[in-house]
């Protein structure tokens, strides 16, 4: 069982990234192999609407570090996708990578790798929690459109400061839980 995280958010130990590691920890708990990915540092340009995915078995023409996330994903059972939320949606570095998941749709992508399951994690900087939840049913659905099992959804409100969720040990104890959720 292989489960591949990846953080959409700048900030090093930020939010995201511990409720992503800590998603992760749950999963390796019951035994997967994961691994962990930040986004920001990765060169991931938009999608070119160019195409050629759909002419040539979901293979993308972007050659760019996408590349690399696309054969995890193709490898792995399952990944993590942790956003923080910028002007109400995921920001950019999460967006890029789901943008460019585009290549996958339509393309055979389930038959041939499997349908992978997915957790999504959200850090927002508003106390209120049902404030950016008509966004995250909406992503959750999207991602089941694309062909995802979307198993686990996480939202975590009130993180303004760097790190704030590490000293929130109800909230770290439900993303370990989602991890192990999302492999069992
Ligand atoms: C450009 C930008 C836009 C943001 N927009 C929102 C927003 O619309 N709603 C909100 O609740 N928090 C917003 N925030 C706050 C972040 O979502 C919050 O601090 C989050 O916990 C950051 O996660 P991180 O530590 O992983 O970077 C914004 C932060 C930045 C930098």
């Amino acid at each position: 069982m292989k489960v591949v995280g990846f953080v959409g958010s700048p900030r090093e130990g930020g939010n995201t990234e511990i409720l992503v590691g800590e998603m992760l920890k749950g999963a390796s708990e019951e035994g997967a192999e994961t691994e962990i990915f930040n986004l920001n540092k990765m060169d991931i340009k938009p999608c070119q609407a160019c195409q050629h995915c759909k002419g040539n078995n979901g293979d993308c023409a972007t050659d760019d570090d996408m590349q690399t996330i696309y054969k995890k994903i193709k490898e792995a059972d399952a990944f993590v996708l942790g956003a923080p939320i910028y002007m109400w949606q995921m920001s950019a570095q999460a967006k890029l990578f789901t943008d460019r998941l585009y290549a996958f749709f339509m393309t055979g992508f389930e038959e041939k790798y499997g349908k992978k399951d997915v957790a999504l994690v959200f850090s927002q900087g508003n106390p209120d929690e049902k404030m950016f939840e008509g966004y995250i049913n909406s992503t959750r659905d999207m991602f089941n459109l694309l062909g995802y099992n979307v198993k686990e959804v996480l939202s975590s409100n009130g993180n303004q400061a760097p790190g704030e969720v590490k000293n929130k040990e109800e909230v770290l104890k439900k993303a370990r839980e989602s991890g192990k959720n999302l492999v069992s």
